[in-house]
C-alpha cells in the first residue's frame, strides 16, 4: 500500500511525447515498467531481502578490502580514465587490491583523483560520468595528470538496460539483474554498500599506493551523492582522515529526506558536511527528486533550487522534475568547461530576499558555484542561470 503512495509521484505526467530523448528516454521505460509491475503478484518481493541479494557479496569487515575474493566486481565496477585514456567507451576497470594493474593502466598516485557516481536508474557512462569525464579532460591542461574514476553500480541502481554484450568495456559487465531491481527503494538502500566499497577503494589507494587522501574529490548525483557521503564516512573511519571534497549534485530526496515511510531496513543517512573537509551541494529539484534542506558547508540553490528554466512546464510534472534534477550535472559540467563565466552566487537567507535585491552584493557574500567553489565558502547561496546549455554563458552576473 505504502508503495503505491511512494511511486505515485513518479507515475504522474507520463505523456512523454516531445521531450528531448536525453531527458526522457530512461524515464518512459521506467514508468511503463512500474505500471506493469504494479499489477503483478511478485510486487511484494520488491521489499524483501531478495531484492538486495545481489548487493551484499561484499563483506564490510575491517581490512577486508584486500580480500578480493569477497568483493564482488559483478555489481560495482570502478572504471578509470587517465590522460592516456580519455575515451568514455574505453575506460579501464580497476580493482581494489590490484596494484600492478592500476599502474599498468596509468593510475598516477600523486595526481588529483575525481570519483564520479551516478544515481538511480543510470550508469557510469550515461549518468554524470558521461558529462563530467570529458569536461575534466577538456579543462585540465594536457600536461597535468589526473585520475578519473566513474563508478558503475547500474545493476544495483535500478538500471534495466543491459550493457551491450558486443562492447565488453567491463570484463564482467553483464551483471545479474532482476525485475525488482528497478524500484527506487532497493537502490536507495544500496547506496551504503556501494559507498563503503568505494571507501575501500580510496583506502586502498591511500594505504597501498601512496595516494594522498587530500587529493580526492568525490562527485555524486542524486543517490550517488549519498553514496559519496557513505564513502566519506567510511574513509574517516578507516583512515582517521577526511577526503578533501565531496560535491553533491541534487542529492536524492526520497528515502533520505522525504517518503521515509516507504523506505526501511536501511540507514539512509543523508550526505552531510561532516563527511569531508569541504562539502558543496547544488540543489536543482528540491522537494521532488532532490533534497530541500541545506546539508553541506555550502548549499547553492540556482533559480531557487526547485524548478529550472528551460525545463517542461508544470503540466508535465515528471519530465519537469527529471529535467531539473539532471540540471545539477549540467551546471557542474558548465562550471568545469566555462570557468570564465563563473556561476557567481550571493549569500542570502531566502530567494525572495535575493530576488528583491535585499542581500548585499559585497565581495564577502559572493561565491562561485561548481568546480571552482572555494573550500572556504559557507552558507546558503542563490543565483540565476540561463535556460539552455551552457547555462552560465550570457547570464547577467552578480
Ligand atoms: C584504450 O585504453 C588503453 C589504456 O587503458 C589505451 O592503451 C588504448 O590506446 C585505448 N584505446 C583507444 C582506442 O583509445
Ligand atoms: C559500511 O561501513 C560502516 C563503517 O565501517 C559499517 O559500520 C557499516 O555496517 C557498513 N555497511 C554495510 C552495508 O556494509
Ligand atoms: C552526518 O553524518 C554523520 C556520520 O558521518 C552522522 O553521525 C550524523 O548524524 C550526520 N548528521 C546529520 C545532521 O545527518
Amino acid at each position: 500500500m505504502y508503495f503505491y503512495l511512494f511511486i505515485l509521484p513518479l507515475l504522474l505526467g507520463t505523456n512523454g511525447a516531445e521531450e528531448s530523448p536525453e531527458e526522457n528516454s530512461i524515464l518512459d521505460d521506467t514508468e511503463l515498467f512500474l505500471i506493469k509491475a504494479m499489477s503483478t503478484e511478485g510486487m511484494k518481493e520488491a521489499f524483501g531481502e531478495s531484492s538486495v541479494r545481489n548487493a551484499v557479496e561484499y563483506d564490510s569487515e575491517a581490512g577486508d578490502y584486500a580480500g578480493l575474493s569477497k568483493v564482488s566486481h559483478k555489481n560495482v565496477q570502478f572504471v578509470m580514465y587517465t590522460r592516456e585514456n580519455t575515451d568514455m567507451d574505453n575506460g579501464t576497470e580497476i580493482y581494489i587490491g590490484l596494484k600492478d594493474h592500476l599502474l599498468t593502466y596509468g593510475y598516477n598516485p600523486s595526481a588529483p583523483t575525481k570519483i564520479i557516481c551516478h544515481g538511480f536508474n543510470s550508469d557510469y557512462k550515461n549518468g554524470p560520468g558521461g558529462q563530467l569525464v570529458p569536461a575534466y579532460f577538456n579543462a585540465t591542461p594536457s600536461t597535468q595528470p589526473i585520475n578519473i574514476i566513474s563508478i558503475n553500480w547500474a545493476s544495483m541502481a535500478g538500471l534495466h538496460k543491459e550493457i551491450p554484450p558486443e562492447k565488453p568495456i567491463i570484463p564482467n559487465g553483464q551483471a545479474h539483474r532482476q525485475w525488482y531491481d528497478i524500484f527506487y527503494f532497493p537502490p536507495a538502500r544500496n547506496t551504503e554498500i556501494v559507498g563503503n566499497l568505494t571507501g575501500a577503494l580510496v583506502q586502498f589507494l591511500v594505504q597501498n599506493m601512496g595516494a594522498n587522501v587530500k587529493d580526492f574529490h568525490l562527485i555524486g548525483h542524486s543517490l550517488g551523492a549519498h553514496v559519496m557521503g557513505y564513502t566519506g564516512r567510511f574513509v574517516q573511519e578507516k583512515l582517521g582522515m577526511s577526503v578533501a571534497r565531496i560535491t553533491g549534485l541534487d542529492p536524492a530526496g526520497p528515502c533520505f529526506e522525504s517518503y521515509r515511510f516507504a523506505c526501511f531496513r536501511g540507514t539512509f543517512i543523508p550526505i552531510n558536511r561532516t563527511n569531508a573537509d569541504f562539502v558543496d551541494i547544488i540543489h536543482t529539484n528540491a522537494g521532488r527528486f532532490g533534497m530541500t534542506r541545506p546539508v553541506g558547508h555550502v548549499d547553492f540553490y540556482p533559480n531557487n533550487g526547485h524548478h529550472q528554466p528551460g525545463c517542461p512546464g508544470w503540466w508535465r510534472p515528471t519530465s519537469r522534475a527529471i529535467c531539473a534534477h539532471t540540471r545539477s550535472v549540467k551546471l557542474m559540467k558548465d562550471s568545469i568547461l566555462f570557468p570564465k563565466f563563473a556561476f557567481r552566487s550571493l549569500e542570502c537567507p531566502t530567494w525572495a530576499e535575493f530576488s528583491d535585491g535585499v542581500c548585499k552584493r559585497d565581495k564577502r557574500f559572493v561565491a562561485v558555484m561548481g568546480e571552482d567553489c572555494s573550500p572556504k565558502t559557507r552558507g546558503i547561496y542563490f543565483l540565476k542561470t540561463g535556460d539552455r546549455d551552457p547555462f552560465n554563458v550570457g547570464v547577467s552576473t552578480i
